[in-house]
């Protein structure tokens, strides 16, 4: 199992670091072997789960290895391994174009997103960057979400959602409930947090690009502060770099 995992990493690796149709038909390979190799797992401990003597403990490990939800069949299991790999494919290789010069989405496009102030650069690189990988992911994203679904409902989920959760969380029905009380408990703060943010770029693009109308119902423009943005927000962002909560 161990050799298996140093395999996979190693695949894994190589396909990141180096996309080739070579390194990414190794990877789909070692993901189908992996996978493979979980379900035996996975079938034993199904097994041994029925024993009615077990320790709590020792159920709960049974349960965790239990957990398997990928396709049964090979050929349906490929198919699967394929669209995901295609997809990051996409992802990986994207690129925009602006005179002349070629924008991958690392470093260039998450560089500009960090350092870029004009909003109308900002909403080109933005949307464009969705138009060129969104667009494309769409048909093979819902082709693998219907995999994955078939895998889990073979395996007794009624979908991907359920297998997923019960992966995460175990043993735990709640889950749902808890969430909504976590959000209740956050959300003042997220709101308040939200309202700052709003306040301090409105103020920024008024003064710096008096011809930008920045939003008056309450939303932030997403290629104005992006995911990326918001993660490093409070050590980088120039809009944020003295706030004061
Ligand atoms: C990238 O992968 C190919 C195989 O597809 C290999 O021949 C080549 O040496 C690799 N390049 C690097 C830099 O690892």
């Amino acid at each position: 199992m161990r050799r298996l995992n140093n395999e996979y990493a190693n695949a894994e690796w190589d396909v990141e670091t180096n996309m080739t149709n070579e390194t990414e038909t190794k990877h789909v390979q070692m993901s189908i072997k992996a996978s493979r190799s979980m379900k035996e797992i996975a079938f034993k401990a199904r097994e041994q789960q029925k024993l009615h003597y077990l320790r709590k403990d020792t159920r709960r490990r049974l349960r965790l290895m239990a957990q398997f939800s990928d396709p049964t069949d090979r050929n349906v299991l490929e198919q699967l391994e394929k669209t995901r790999s295609a997809l990051e494919n996409i992802y990986a290789a994207g690129t925009l174009q602006k005179d002349g010069k070629v924008y991958n989405m690392e470093p260039e496009l998450t560089k500009l997103m960090q350092e870029e102030r004009d909003p109308d650069v900002l909403n080109w690189a933005w949307k464009g960057w969705r138009n060129e990988t969104g667009k494309q992911m769409k048909t093979l994203y819902a082709e693998m979400v219907k995999l994955l679904n078939l895998g889990a409902v073979e395996n007794e989920f009624s979908d991907y959602v359920d297998a997923w959760k019960k992966s995460q969380f175990d043993d735990t029905p709640e889950l749902l409930q808890m969430c909504e009380t976590l959000w209740k408990e956050v959300s003042p703060l997220y709101k308040r947090l939200h309202a700052f943010v709003r306040m301090r770029l409105k103020d920024y693009y008024t003064e710096h690009y008096p011809n930008y109308k920045f939003p008056t119902d309450g939303t932030i423009p997403a290629h104005l502060l992006d995911k990326d943005v918001i993660e490093r927000a409070t050590a980088s962002d120039v809009h944020l770099r003295d706030a004061r909560l």
